[in-house]
């Protein structure tokens, strides 16, 4: 269970807000993991949730991308491959994986994913805090 966090706020409400959300897609994978036994079949739920925090990955980093833009962010092309990375990651996460290990494929996915989102937010979507606050972004 992942707990929101005061050291993962921003400041900018719209961007909290969807770092939120992408915290609550990890809660749902948490959640089928820990409600997993070994004979279930859940194929289709991981599936979808999987599709899901891709769909709003590339959603939330767009959005960040385009405040970048906006606001002649310097630092803009570090920070959009480190997006471009992650997504490349979540493309390459394979269907035929959770088919034979679910719990095991469900786990390793956890694991990347968490350590890469709160890494990413403390520490490179912390970068952009104060530029964009500084230009009157809440
Ligand atoms: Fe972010
Ligand atoms: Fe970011």
């Amino acid at each position: 269970m992942f707990i929101w966090k005061k050291e993962f706020e921003l400041g900018i409400k719209s961007i909290d807000e969807q770092h939120k959300c992408l915290l609550d897609l990890g809660n749902r994978i948490n959640e089928l993991l820990v409600n997993h036994d070994d004979d279930d079949d859940n194929y289709d739920e991981i599936y979808e949730v999987i599709e899901e925090l891709r769909a709003y990955t590339v959603y939330h980093f767009n959005t960040e991308e385009e405040l970048f833009l906006k606001y002649n962010y310097p630092e803009y092309h570090a920070h959009k491959k480190e997006h471009d990375d992650f997504v490349a990651f979540l493309k390459s996460v394979n269907p035929e994986d959770i088919d034979e290990n679910q719990k095991g494929f469900l786990k390793k996915l956890l694991a990347q994913i968490v350590q890469w989102v709160f890494k990413h937010i403390i520490t490179t979507d912390y970068m952009y805090k104060d530029y964009l606050l500084r230009i009157g972004m809440k």
